[in-house]
């Protein structure tokens, strides 16, 4: 049977945004501008740009921001037309043009697998990739995209995995696994023989930590069901996998490119400077204002 093609993404984004308070306490954390662009639209873009056609994005309470964001915005159409302003007006279109999105709410925040479950309907019976938007990455090949090429090739679920300095393995999912030979390299692909959420260093089976990028099967969805809550009493993602690799292989993938831990201020920050660095508008003069601070 030839591999089913992968057409929908996850967004889980019912997140309450602690790490980022106070700025996210009226405001959802997605919407926070990396420049002048909110996080999750660079997921998006990822995602479109991979060949994603659909999204679903769970949301929450107070995240309407989300919705109007992809949204049309008519008032303000019509202000920069009157204003004739044409590039805004260009950039705007742009965003409620990138492609259909439906919502769906997660209740209660019961953590992450229990987010993806309430997409359950909406994916129905086909692979999907999820996207946890906090985790900007910037790669030539987007990263969904290069998960997909391991996906199509194994035909099993892919995880995008990075080395983390062994003290900050505690922040993630983190896999056990034998690296395998793919397209002439040896460890860049691993078949996973384990997974823990949020291990202490000392019990952690690898530096391999689970980046926000997974190509999952729908009979995940029966897994979740099944798996109890774990780390920080909320039902894990990574738990599900685990219980899932009783039935079937599961693959994780060293991307190429570079991640930002854009839910974390110190992580935020990173990306934003690096980001309005490389804008051909801004980049130049930001670079000479950084070159003037006496650091
Ligand atoms: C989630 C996942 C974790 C993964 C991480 C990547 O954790 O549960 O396995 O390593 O995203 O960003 P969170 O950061 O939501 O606590």
């Amino acid at each position: 049977m030839p591999t089913a093609k992968v057409r929908k993404a996850v967004f889980p984004a019912a997140g309450l945004g602690t790490r980022f308070l106070p700025a996210t306490k009226a405001q959802p954390k997605e919407m926070l501008p990396l420049v002048d662009k909110p996080i999750i639209q660079y997921g998006v873009e990822e995602a479109i740009q991979s060949g994603i056609t659909n999204i679903i994005m769970v949301t929450g309470r107070g995240k309407s921001a989300i919705e109007d964001h992809f949204d049309v915005s008519f008032e303000l159409e019509h202000l920069l037309e009157t204003r004739k302003k044409k590039e805004l007006l260009a950039l705007v279109r742009q965003v409620s043009d990138l492609i259909n999105i439906a919502y769906t709410r997660q209740k209660e925040a019961r953590g992450l697998g229990h987010a993806v479950l309430c997409a359950r309907e909406l994916v129905g019976g086909e692979p999907f990739a999820t996207v946890l938007a906090d985790d900007v990455i910037d790669a030539e090949t987007p990263c969904i995209r290069q998960l997909l090429d391991i996906y199509e090739f194994f035909s099993a679920p892919v995880l995008a995995v990075m080395e983390v300095p062994p003290e900050s393995i505690s922040a993630y999912g983190c896999i056990d696994a034998e690296p395998v030979s793919h397209n002439g390299s040896k460890n860049k692909v691993y078949r996973i023989r384990d997974l823990v959420e949020k291990p202490k260093a000392s019990e952690a089976p690898s530096n391999l930590a689970i980046i926000g990028r997974y190509i999952l099967t729908p009979d995940i969805f029966d897994s979740i069901d099944k798996v109890e809550a774990g780390a920080g009493g909320e039902i894990q993602l990574t738990d599900a996998l685990k219980y899932q690799l009783r039935s079937r292989p599961i693959y994780a993938f060293k991307f190429d490119g570079k991640r930002y831990d854009a839910g974390d201020k110190l992580g935020f920050l990173k990306a934003t400077v690096e980001f309005a660095m490389r804008r051909h508008d801004l980049g130049g003069p930001f670079r000479e204002y950084l070159k003037g601070l006496k650091l």
